[in-house]
């Protein structure tokens, strides 16, 4: 993961020049995310606790002539363009580089006068693994077009804006999370946010002190129908919301979760709720743990959340689970699948000494079942999006 190809803003600089034939004015980087806790909660109104990535995408850019926007990306050998008619049109500009476009198109609608630039992107975070590669892009090209055009937009607004050029322009009905870990992460900590009010609390998670490690282990399962399914886990959420007579999901208290369930008639739409109501008491108590310095604690909170997940909400898959009681197995103090579903990521918190057996012990588990071999990478919690 992060397979070393040349350092990844030299890349970018790199590719800029040879593009573009000339110098970029500046580099703005933003990193990848994992989730620690609280899955599917963020477009409940509920709670989440990622951290950002040691993994980054740059963005080498520079003001571009006649007001268009030219985009060259590492993942492909042409570069794309586009004007303000194709960013204004939703879904016009398609593939890797609608993410840019979705983001020029969100400035935009907010009614700032973004300026022309030509930009080149080099990443260190896969694309596909449920690490938020995309609010990677969508960050440190929204920080360069800030930049370049002196915009005056707080960085508190950031987020909501990458979010948008996500769910209006790209048409992926995500939440809040992702952006916010990749642009207000702040290194050693995790990032407990409201996603209602937007409030955040940065909670020290010092994994060295404690003689922690947390595994990343990217399960290197197709995405079957992620999409799809995200889309419908949601839509079953917002229904029995509108069924309990709540706003969203996060209004239905731990203590009243019973009473809640009894009033909904079907089985499957019961263990949604019961995941996003327990999943956002387990952050509040990861969140309590952490605050008290108790981070080992923490290990049954995270594999209670995958059960949820592979149970209630039923969003994992035989290499996710594998790598997970694999892990649990080789001694991990816990160990939950992290991101939207369907594939992607898995982390463990292992003390610092086990973590290569226990990556040991998931690739084992994977050889086994004839699952190709998983990635994996140890992490510490790093900063969110900067100009370099
Ligand atoms: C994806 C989405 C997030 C969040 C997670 C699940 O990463 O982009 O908004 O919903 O899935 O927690």
């Amino acid at each position: 993961m992060g397979e070393g190809r040349g350092d990844v803003a030299d890349r970018a600089t790199a590719g800029f020049r040879q593009r573009y034939g000339t110098e970029p004015a500046g580099r703005w980087a933003a990193p990848g995310r994992v989730n620690l806790i609280g899955e599917h909660t963020d477009y409940n109104d509920g709670f989440v606790l990622p951290f950002a990535l040691p993994l980054r995408t740059v963005v080498a850019a520079a003001p571009g002539p006649d007001g268009r926007w030219t985009v060259w990306s590492e993942l492909d050998d042409e570069p794309v363009e586009f004007g303000a008619e194709a960013a204004d049109e939703p879904g016009r500009v398609d593939g890797w580089a609608a993410y840019v476009a979705g983001v020029v198109w969100a400035l935009r609608a907010a009614g700032l006068d973004v300026p022309g630039a030509r930009l080149a992107i080099a990443s260190d975070v896969p694309v596909g693994s449920g690490l938020s590669s995309s609010a990677a892009i969508e960050s440190a090209v929204l920080a360069a077009l800030v930049d370049l055009g002196g915009l005056d937009l707080p960085t508190e607004r950031w987020p909501r804006l990458a979010q948008r050029a996500e769910n209006d322009y790209v048409g992926a009905p995500t939440g809040i999370m992702d952006q916010s870990a990749v642009i207000r992460g702040v290194q050693g900590h995790a990032l407990f946010l409201d996603c209602r009010t937007e409030e955040v609390e940065q909670i020290p998670f010092d994994l060295d002190a404690a003689g922690l490690a947390v595994l990343v282990v990217d399960s290197r399962a197709p995405h079957r129908h992620a999409d799809g399914e995200y889309a419908a886990r949601r839509r079953s959420c917002e229904r029995a919301a509108a069924t309990l007579g709540v706003a969203a999901l996060r209004d239905v208290p731990t203590a009243d979760l019973d009473a809640a369930l009894a009033r909904l008639d079907d089985e499957e739409t019961r263990r949604r709720v019961r995941h996003v109501v327990t999943e956002d008491q387990r952050v509040l108590d990861t969140v309590a743990l952490l605050r008290a310095g108790r981070v080992r604690d923490i290990g049954p909170l995270l594999t209670a959340s995958h059960a949820s997940m592979r149970d209630d909400f039923e969003i994992t898959v035989p290499e996710v689970d594998t790598a997970v009681e694999a892990a649990l197995t080789a001694g991990a103090h816990g160990a939950r699948m992290t991101g939207g579903g369907f594939g992607g990521c898995v982390l463990a918190l292992v003390d610092v000494d086990a973590a290569d057996t226990v990556a040991r012990a998931v690739a084992d588990a994977y050889a086994e079942r004839g699952f190709a071999a998983p990635g994996t990478l140890t992490v510490q919690p790093a900063g969110g999006v900067t100009r370099m």
